[in-house]
């Protein structure tokens, strides 16, 4: 696809569609890496002269709500950039226009969420025709809103000239590095409360990784398929054949699936409730597990050893109360220094897995830290991504 080398955008008006759904605390966003990595984009472009107008959704409101704003994130867009950014009240229409009309070559706007109107997440042409209105190009640099084929993420891509911005390509080229052709043997992480929201995920990556390596919640479950007890802890009974399918299918492709063999467990899930550690054979009627032990932590990051590339998304255990981040953050340790060391390319995405990393304080030692949630996990599963696949076909 094209890219911004390719691109004319000198004195042309550029809408740029930007993932800048961020956390909010208290009015203020709490962690910017979003924006951040929107910011090559934005500057190449309004350094080559290009009017700059930024289009993104914040939330999911049900039509226009003003506690959805994206006023409030133009102020910090500005701060991290440099250099002023306008807004515009409504993303079409006469606002959206004037606003436009008024720039200048270099200048930055930003619009307000295209989630206000319905036609947005419909795809409807009308709207997009409208978004289409105020831009001779359109710039896709939202990676992370790619799975959704929406007017300003997919429709704009039928109706303008449409280039893949830096971070979308950053995005693609380190996810196409990790599952793509990726240095063999790959082990793939995955973590997280339930099965039953990442079988695709699993299925997918049964077939291509050579090493699953499964914590978090999700393998209760999976202990619990293979005869274990599991006691209180978070499980999906129900979901106990899947998973001796997804083991079946697993070994039968010639991929080695990774179980704790053995957990930290308390009685409570709360920060420094009283806990135990046990192998997976003894899990008491009142244990709760909530990370794996030591012995796992050890048969994992040897396995990770051998490994040249991890993919990990989704946390070992309940990393937000400690000490039950421990699994987590000695594992992630131990990938950094890999990384650091030339043996494995590392990729990580996903929310959760993301604050995982960043609580290990480990995240800018991986190769790759993806900022999609969705997205990722989509691009994993194998499954197209409605806003990479327009950017190919034009
Ligand atoms: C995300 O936060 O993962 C993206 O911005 C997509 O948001 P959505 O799940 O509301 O479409």
């Amino acid at each position: 696809f094209r890219t911004l080398d390719d691109a004319d955008v000198a004195g042309n008006r550029v809408l740029v569609r930007v993932d800048l759904n961020v956390p909010m605390e208290n009015g203020t966003v709490s962690d910017a890496t979003r924006i951040e990595r929107v910011l090559p984009t934005i500057k190449e472009i309004s350094g080559k002269g290009g009017k700059v107008i930024l289009l993104a959704h914040f939330g999911r409101p049900k039509g226009v709500d003003p506690t959805q704003s994206l006023k409030s994130i133009a102020p910090a867009v500005a701060d991290k950039l440099g250099k002023p950014v306008a807004f515009a009240p409504d993303c079409i229409g006469e606002a959206a226009a004037a606003a436009v009309a008024a720039m200048k070559p270099g200048d930055v706007l930003l619009l307000e969420n295209t989630r206000f109107h319905a036609g947005e997440e419909k795809n409807d042409p009308e709207f997009a025709r409208a978004l289409a209105a105020n831009g001779d190009l359109w710039v896709n640099d939202a990676f992370s809103a790619a799975h959704r084929a929406h007017a300003s993420t997919e429709g704009l891509g039928h109706l303008l000239p449409a280039y893949a911005g830096r971070t979308m390509q950053a995005e693609l080229d380190a996810l196409t590095k990790a599952l793509g052709a990726p240095a063999r043997p790959v082990a793939a992480i995955v973590g997280g409360a339930k099965v039953s929201t990442k079988l695709d995920l699993l299925g997918n990556l049964s077939g291509k990784v050579d090493i699953l390596i499964i914590g978090g919640a999700m393998a209760n479950t999976f202990l619990f398929a293979e005869g274990k007890a599991v006691g209180k802890s978070l499980c999906e009974r129900e979901m106990a054949d899947t998973a001796r399918s997804i083991l079946a299918t697993a070994a039968s492709r010639g991929c080695t699936v990774v179980l704790p063999v053995d957990v930290v467990a308390a009685a409570e899930f709360k920060a420094n409730a009283p806990s135990k550690t046990v192998t997976v054979d003894v899990i008491g009627a009142d244990d709760m597990v909530l990370d794996i032990g030591p012995k796992s932590v050890l048969d994992v990051t040897t396995r990770l050893a051998a490994a040249k590339t991890v993919l990990w998304n989704g946390p070992f255990g309940a990393f937000e109360l400690e000490p039950f981040d421990r699994g987590t953050v000695q594992v992630a340790k131990a990938v950094a220094e890999l990384t650091e060391a030339g043996t494995v390319v590392s990729v990580a995405g996903g929310g959760d897995t993301v604050s995982a990393l960043n609580h290990a304080g480990v995240a800018e030692r991986f190769t790759y830290i993806s900022t999609a949630g969705g997205a990722f996990l989509e691009f994993l599963e194998g499954k197209v991504l409605p806003g990479v696949e327009v950017l190919r076909k034009r």
